[in-house]
């Protein structure tokens, strides 16, 4: 790992017991609020799939500002995949298990001609999130070539649940 993605990992605030007693919650606002890390974090995220996709699709909410950089970033368009009922006319939707209850997220219809999908989210904790917006893409026809996500919670396993997934930093 290189210095700039060392001095933005630093850059993660640990907070202890949120949302839970127990749980060390890592937020990422001072990563993304400097940006030189910003930065360096999201060129990480693409560096794996340069070349290889059409769109980024972000998963709300800040998969959206990842996957807007990286458009900018490459030259391409983003697609926001958004929680239910946010879309005027969603093109596809797709619901998933949560520790209590479900949620659904949707995408609008706009992937005709952007074939190859690069599927951006913020943290890949059991892969929930991650594997219903690759079946959402899948029905939408297009093809997700791979995700990445600034932060991977080893413990919990999600990887098993995706296909390929990049993450910058693991924990
Ligand atoms: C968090 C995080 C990921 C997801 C990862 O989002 O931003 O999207 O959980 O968890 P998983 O791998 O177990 O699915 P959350 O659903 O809390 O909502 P938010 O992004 O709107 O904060
Ligand atoms: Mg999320």
């Amino acid at each position: 790992q290189n210095e700039a993605l060392a001095r933005a990992e630093s850059l993660i605030a640990l907070t202890p017991d949120y949302p839970e007693p127990g749980v060390l919650f890592r937020d990422v606002s001072p990563m993304l609020a400097d940006g030189p890390a910003l930065r360096t974090v999201v060129e990480a995220m693409v560096a794996p799939y340069e070349g290889t996709f059409d769109i980024v699709a972000g998963i709300e909410a800040r998969g959206f500002l990842l996957a807007g950089f990286a458009a900018a970033l490459t030259g391409v368009g983003m697609m926001p995949i958004r929680k239910a009922g946010k879309l005027p006319r969603p093109a596809a939707a797709v619901s998933y298990a949560l520790e209590y209850g479900t949620a659904t997220i949707e995408a609008p219809g706009v992937l005709e001609g952007h074939e190859r999908v690069l599927l951006f989210d913020d943290v890949l904790a059991t892969g929930g999130t991650l594997a219903a917006a690759e079946s959402l893409i899948a029905d939408l026809g297009a093809t997700v070539i791979g995700s990445a996500v600034i932060l991977e919670l080893e413990g919990l396993g999600g990887r098993a649940h995706v296909g390929d997934v990049h993450a910058v930093f693991t924990v």
